[in-house]
């Protein structure tokens, strides 16, 4: 059992997986469930770094006792407070007592706030070390990514970053959860929606982070969502420094509203021109049923974005009322913007489209339309040279990357 769990050195993975949980923070859907990763470091000195969900703590603990048996943990590393990762934090301290909490300056208000625990704490400022006798582990914070105490432990001897929520996952992890032993296809896209939608607002935060860690060997990261990352780190490590940096592929999102589909008609000819002028990913979203968080995702993957809204009762269509200031709170930038609207007796939301056009400092990209009730070859022609305006603006970049 003990080597099963073995990740390197004295590391061991504890963690559990979450099939049951249909939103994850009540928001974002779990097609392929959560994982909630936790590390026991089995050395002269035992370290757990992070817990789990409470709703897990039975099948923690047991596998806490299936590498340690009955003795004690000296050191509780908190890379991260959220519940998800923290839950188990007062049953731990029940179960060992004289375990002394290690965290930053952030961490401790947020212990005793969640769980009224005070006492027996290791209070760690940035590139603080901490000796375990084979392992040599050493601290950096990293606020913001994406809570204010969020920080990274490095163990120096392996060459493994414990990086908490950074380079996380959607998806269980069903049997392997090393990447060498286990088909990782689904987790990239789950990666995406997962830093898009939950980190997505900090790329600031993410790129300072970043910088910090490139000095170091980074062999194995140890995330808390999602598998342990060895040989495909570097695509990793790739993966979070373009989303972090709002570098959006060569592609067009085409978001849209529609009651009755004459506004996803308006979408149809869009896309139809872009493809006909060589832009090959594409993704329509019909609002009224992609899941936001699918939307999001696909806007940070893409540097085109094109969004229609029917009018409803003198406003934009609610959906995509609903979805623009998701858009705007992940402040994302680097994006071209592309806009229509449509209505039936008096235009509303192609107005509600131009505020938002200019909240958002995206580029406007070509001319907004605005439908009266249905399709004519008039319109017909102005969504083709959205179309258009949106390809001559990507191969543009196309044009500019190659020389
Ligand atoms: Fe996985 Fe920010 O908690």
């Amino acid at each position: 059992m003990e080597q099963k769990t073995k990740i390197k050195g004295k590391v061991h993975y504890v963690g559990v997986n979450d099939r049951t949980k249909a939103l994850f923070e009540g928001l974002w859907p779990l097609p392929y469930g959560v994982s909630y990763n936790s590390y026991l470091i089995d050395d002269e000195k035992i370290a757990l770094v992070d817990t789990v969900d409470i709703c897990y703590f039975e099948v923690f603990l047991h596998k806490i006792r299936s590498v340690i048996g009955d003795r004690p943990i000296d050191y509780l590393i908190i890379n991260h407070m959220e519940p998800d990762h923290s839950g188990s934090l007062s049953l731990i301290k029940q179960y060992y007592p004289n375990i002394t909490i290690v965290g930053n300056k952030q961490t401790f208000g947020m212990v005793e706030g969640f769980y009224g625990i005070t006492g027996e704490q290791l209070l760690i400022k940035n590139a603080d070390p901490l000796d375990l006798g084979y392992h040599k582990l050493r601290f950096y914070l990293t606020p913001m990514v994406h809570w204010p105490e969020t920080m990274m432990t490095f163990d120096e001897t392996e060459g493994i970053i414990f990086s908490g929520d950074g380079f996380g996952a959607f998806g269980t992890l069903d049997g392997g959860f090393i990447d060498t032993r286990m088909n990782t296809d689904i987790f990239w896209e789950e990666m995406i929606r997962y830093y898009s939608n939950i980190v997505g607002k900090y790329g600031s935060a993410v790129q300072k982070a970043l910088e910090k860690l490139a000095p170091l060997n980074i062999t194995t990261i140890c995330s808390t969502h999602g598998p342990v990352w060895t040989e495909q780190r570097g695509k990793v490590i790739d993966l979070y420094d373009r989303l972090s940096r709002y570098e959006g592929e060569e592609g067009v999102v085409i978001v849209y509203g529609t009651m009755y589909g004459n506004t996803e008609q308006m979408a149809e000819a869009i896309a139809l021109e872009l493809s006909a002028q060589g832009i090959k990913n594409i993704v329509l979203h019909n609002v009224n049923k992609s899941h936001s968080s699918y939307i999001i995702s696909d806007i940070f993957k893409y540097k085109g974005l094109i969004i229609g809204s029917a009018t409803y009762c003198n406003e934009l269509y609610p959906e995509i009322g609903s979805l623009l200031p998701k858009i705007l709170l992940r402040d994302m930038k680097n994006r071209y913007l592309g806009y229509f609207g449509s209505f039936c007796w008096s235009s509303a939301a192609l107005r509600r489209m131009n505020e938002f056009a200019e909240k958002s400092k995206f580029e406007i990209v070509g001319e907004p339309v605005d439908m009266k009730i249905s399709m004519d070859d008039l319109i017909y022609s102005q969504c083709e040279n959205m179309g258009k305006a949106m390809a001559d603006r990507l191969k543009q970049d196309r044009e500019t990357s190659q020389d």
